[in-house]
């Protein structure tokens, strides 16, 4: 409800609303929008109260916060419901736990998480208002075999979004966002299946936005976007992600058409063209990456100057 509230503030937010234009568009009591609007304050939203104007919003905490998100998103159903902790262990564990039960393009954001997850059963460093740490649920209809490919979109719309803000980031494929050589964000894709049907899939995305201060052995690796010397808000990347991410992601799972990700893929790829690292375990081999076809595929010239097609894998660069 409180989500709701704010929303309808931020559409008028130049003018003082009522309180009883609330509680009917709402339908709740005028003493309910009093005690939610208290409860929003508290938060730290600047609202002004005066008897017989209404509420009228000034300026929002830095939050991510449903009714920040909700404001002016442009999708038709990614982020239509959103589940905003200030704390959670994982925000792909718990969209896990409850998709079952979810609407389609539901979202869960934490501003931190106690017990983020990587890849490869690695921590992610979570530290609150620090990042943008965001799952999201999807419900494609589309076979299993088809759902590796939605990391690729991600990979895509977070670069795209993060270059509309005008961040130089690119993408060392598979789906590894970087700036300046060092990593800013990562995807962690989970799927819930069976053989031939797809039961959910949980989207999760890390990115790094203000984190100043990084673990010693991931230091050299990692970065974030205000480290990087970009000042930009978490809401404004969070919701350019939803916008583009959906565009992809309708092109692919209604249309089957992969060519705009492929296209941003390769336009901002960190490695094409270049010697890269195949990583295998504790295995690393040398090649030359030389194109991202149009299946989303790695080619490369391995050792013995054969062509080579990489489903996955880690890459260094
Ligand atoms: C990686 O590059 O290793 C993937 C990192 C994914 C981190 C995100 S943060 C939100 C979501 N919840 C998690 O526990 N992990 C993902």
């Amino acid at each position: 409800m409180r989500s709701e509230i704010i929303k309808i503030l931020l559409e008028n937010k130049d003018e003082f609303v009522s309180g009883e234009h609330i509680s009917e568009r709402l339908g709740i009591s005028r003493s309910a929008v009093s005690k939610h609007i208290k409860n929003i304050k508290n938060q730290g939203y600047d609202i002004e109260s005066i008897t017989k104007k209404g509420h009228k919003i000034f300026g929002c905490p830095d939050l991510l916060s449903g009714g920040i998100i909700k404001h002016d998103l442009n999708t038709d159903f990614i982020g239509k419901e959103v589940i905003h902790f200030d704390t959670i262990g994982s925000t792909n564990d718990y969209a896990k736990e409850i998709a079952g039960d979810s609407i389609d393009g539901t979202i869960v954001v934490s501003e931190e998480q106690t017990k983020g997850r990587g890849r490869r059963g690695k921590e992610w460093h979570s530290i609150k208002g620090d990042g943008i740490w965001l799952s999201i649920i999807l419900k494609p209809d589309i076979y299993p075999h088809k759902a590796p490919f939605i990391t690729q979109i991600a990979g895509a719309s977070i670069v795209k979004s993060l270059r509309n803000l005008g961040i130089d980031a690119s993408i060392k494929w598979p789906n590894d966002i970087i700036v300046n050589n060092k990593k800013v964000s990562g995807i962690l894709t989970e799927l819930g299946a069976e053989i031939d049907q797809i039961n959910y899939i949980v989207l999760g995305i890390g990115m790094n936005v203000k984190t100043m201060n990084f673990p010693e052995e991931i230091n050299s690796i990692a970065t974030s976007i205000f480290k990087e010397g970009y000042d930009v808000k978490r809401i404004d990347i969070l919701k350019n992600i939803l916008e583009e991410f959906e565009k992809l992601y309708l092109d692919y799972t209604e249309r089957n058409d992969k060519s705009s990700c492929i296209k941003i893929c390769k336009e901002s790829s960190a490695i094409l063209g270049k010697k890269i690292y195949i990583i295998n375990g504790d295995k690393k081999r040398k090649v030359k990456c030389i194109d991202i076809n149009e299946e989303g595929n790695l080619v490369i010239i391995n050792e013995d100057n054969d062509i080579e097609e990489l489903i996955s894998g880690e890459v260094s660069i």
